[in-house]
């Protein structure tokens, strides 16, 4: 009776842990879902978009471009070089697509993830200066 009552707390206690891997995986993924619907929480306001300037000039700028334009000084060294602003904010990107890239990086082209040096808020400043910022021009 011993025996049987240890076998079956294993098996409380294994279904358990199945249990919670299961739930832990639904959560993970339902967290992805709404990372690829993410909407920028933070208003376009004046002063969003100056810590976002600030942000950009000190993180950016080097690779971007004072103007956007990808020529920044670091630009001469990478293949392919960085985007354009002017016309790649004008492509349509989703918000949660231009957070993910500036989190995450894009692996093979040189545009590094900055999940770890800038906080969530101040990669949602920069977002909302680039994207008001560097509209396409007449060349
Ligand atoms: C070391 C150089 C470098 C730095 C620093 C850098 N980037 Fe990039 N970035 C790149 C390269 C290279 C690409 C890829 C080129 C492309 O997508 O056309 C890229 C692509 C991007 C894209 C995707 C553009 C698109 O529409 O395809 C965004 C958005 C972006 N960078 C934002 C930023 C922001 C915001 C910062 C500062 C927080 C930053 N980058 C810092 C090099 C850099």
């Amino acid at each position: 009776m011993r025996r049987l009552d240890r076998r079956s707390l294993w098996i409380a206690a294994a279904g358990a842990a199945a249990l919670g891997v299961a739930l832990l995986l639904v959560l993970v993924l339902a967290q992805r879902r709404d990372a690829d619907h993410l909407v920028n929480p933070i208003a376009a306001t004046p002063e969003s978009i100056a810590v976002g300037e600030s942000v950009y000039r000190a993180h950016c700028q080097v690779c971007h471009g004072v103007s956007g334009r990808g020529d920044g000084p670091a630009a001469a060294a990478l293949n392919p070089p960085p985007a354009d602003f002017r016309f790649h904010m004008a492509m349509g990107h989703t918000d949660a697509q231009l957070f993910r890239w500036i989190s995450d990086g894009i692996p093979g082209l040189g545009m590094p993830a900055f999940r770890r040096t800038l906080t969530v808020d101040e990669r949602w400043h920069v977002l909302n200066f680039v994207r008001r910022t560097f509209t396409p021009v007449e060349e």
